[in-house]
């Protein structure tokens, strides 16, 4: 099984930090979890010419989505990671949700019944992780995956306070268990599917 796990960052910093530790520390047999970085990409928004829809082939718009695309849809099971950025998801990644339009009007079921979930990091303590989780999760159902939480502590994805640092970042501890915990709910109920 092949596990992307997505920084929405422009850069390599705390969430980077947070989901590159996951990469190296959680034990999954039979997972490959591979980091996917929007950090240095130039994916421009969908600008609704409906190429896509009407020519029912790839996107006419020539930029790094169409190295990304295909890597991403093509893997099992996805968790998305935002920085807060204006109490929501990064724009970087609202214009690569926005550039999976083909999903749908191409290879319709591409990403259908696939699992996901997200994880938020702000630098504020309270400062939107909780609507960031929510949008995420929000993308991910739109593109046809099914969205996986978990109980009491994490409930729908993972919050991490940064304080604007990755070196603080993975001093959330708290936090730190809503991303682990997150992560093991995708592969518990991907493996859980795949029986
Ligand atoms: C444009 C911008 C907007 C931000 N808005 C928020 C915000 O609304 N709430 C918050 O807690 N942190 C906010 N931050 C701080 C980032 O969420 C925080 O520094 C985060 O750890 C950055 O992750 P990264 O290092 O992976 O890029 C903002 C940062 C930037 C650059």
């Amino acid at each position: 099984m092949r596990l992307i796990l997505l920084n929405g960052s422009p850069r390599q910093g705390s969430t980077h930090k947070i989901l590159s530790d996951i990469q190296a520390k959680l034990t999954a047999p039979g997972v490959e979890i591979e980091l996917m970085s929007l950090a240095g990409k130039k994916v421009a928004p969908c600008n609704a010419c409906d190429y896509c829809k009407r020519q029912k082939t790839n996107c006419c718009v020539h930029d790094d989505m169409e190295e990304l695309f295909p890597q991403f849809v093509s893997a099992d099971a996805f968790v998305v990671a935002s920085p807060v950025y204006v109490m929501g998801p990064t724009p970087q990644l609202s214009a690569f949700f926005s550039r999976l339009r083909p999903v749908h009007h191409v290879y319709p079921g591409m990403l259908r019944n696939k699992i996901s979930g997200s994880i938020a990091v702000g630098g504020t303590r309270n400062g939107g992780q909780e609507l960031t989780v929510s949008i995420l999760n929000n993308y991910l159902l739109t593109r046809g995956l099914i969205v996986v939480g978990s109980e009491i502590g994490n409930y729908h994805g993972g919050k991490i306070w940064s304080q604007d640092s990755p070196d603080r970042a993975v001093k959330d501890t708290i936090g730190l268990e809503t991303a682990y915990g997150v992560v093991r709910r995708v592969i518990e109920i991907a493996k859980y599917f795949s029986k």
